[in-house]
């Protein structure tokens, strides 16, 4: 089964993608991070980012793997990925790589190479999949189809206090203080503060870097969504979420739930009650699980599209 989880940047994909996976007991695949590695090596090598060829026989002939994370990725939640041997956990998150992703990504032989290694990762699978084109190029026959949103406002601020809960954690850390240096309270923190928006932020430097991660938000949905490839968008049958008020966990049941319908409606009819496997449940207090959680019938997934 295959769950499609589309959006643009700092909706909460990554967050929503893994926290469900890991709920549901499916693989999680962060698409976004093969085009990334793809980015870095091509920087790496000092290949020219016009050079759609070149950059294509990087994508289709160097491996690229998430099966053996680092120990950093193990220790943070960051989703551990290898190119061609080489860990690129943390490199492939800089601001280098930020800035010609897009670009990179925006090439035919690239896309066709990265698409191609999905579907087999997918096939035959139960899979969470997060990306831009997962409902709509890569899988377009996937069960549960969700595309995530929130304002520029709100993931620019989420994006912002992710990196400096990031930035607190690493001075913690160097000052040999007990620091909170996991991605993902890192993420949760600035999943929650995000959606303030902007009224959470202090006057001066924050509202310029503020500024500048919103401006360097929109300029990369431009690209994204105006690309002639596979453009970010929703698919018609796509169940829009709008995460801009509401919490990880909030998100997360919607989601589990319509796989739950799904699951009903196509594998068991008439079964009055899910028949996923215990769903294991994050504790916002910490990340301890809860097994056995009974959800909430929820609408169905074409009143859901309503
Ligand atoms: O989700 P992300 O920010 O890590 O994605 C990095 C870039 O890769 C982003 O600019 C869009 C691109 N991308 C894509 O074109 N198709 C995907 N399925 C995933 C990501």
């Amino acid at each position: 089964m295959i769950i499609a989880l589309d959006g643009p940047a700092g909706s909460g994909k990554s967050t929503i993608a893994k926290r469900v996976a890991s709920q549901l007991g499916f693989t999680y695949l962060d698409t976004g991070a093969m085009y990334r590695a793809v980015a870095w090596l091509a920087l790496h090598r000092g290949i020219n980012l016009d050079d759609g060829t070149a950059l294509g026989r990087i994508a289709a002939d160097e491996p690229i793997d998430f099966d053996n994370p680092s120990q950093e990725a193990q220790d943070t939640e960051l989703t551990g990925v290898s190119i061609s041997g080489q860990d690129v956990t943390t490199q492939i998150r800089t601001p280098q790589v930020d800035a010609v992703v897009s670009k990179v990504s925006a090439h035919a032989e690239v896309r066709r190479a990265l698409v191609d290694a999905q579907r087999r990762i997918g096939a035959g699978r139960d899979v969470v999949m997060e990306g831009r084109d997962i409902a709509t190029v890569v899988f377009p026959a996937a069960e549960v189809k969700i595309f995530l949103t929130a304002s520029p406002e709100v993931r620019a601020a989420r994006r912002f206090v992710q990196n400096a809960t990031k930035d607190d954690a690493t001075n913690a850390q160097g000052s040999g203080a007990a620091g909170d240096t996991s991605q993902g309270n890192s993420e949760k923190a600035s999943f929650m503060q995000g959606n303030f928006g902007q009224d959470s932020f202090a006057k001066g430097d924050d509202q310029t870097r503020h500024q500048q991660m919103l401006e360097q938000i929109n300029r990369r949905d431009k690209l994204d969504s105006e690309r002639d490839l596979s453009p970010l968008r929703a698919a018609t049958d796509s169940v829009i979420i709008d995460t801009s008020e509401m919490t990880i966990e909030q998100v997360c049941q919607k989601i589990v739930a319509l796989v739950c319908r799904w699951q009903c409606e196509h594998q068991c009819e008439g079964a009055s009650r899910p028949i996923l496997p215990a769903v294991k449940q994050h504790d916002d207090e910490g990340d301890s699980h809860k097994a056995g959680i009974s959800l909430q019938m929820p609408p169905s997934i074409e009143d859901a599209r309503r």
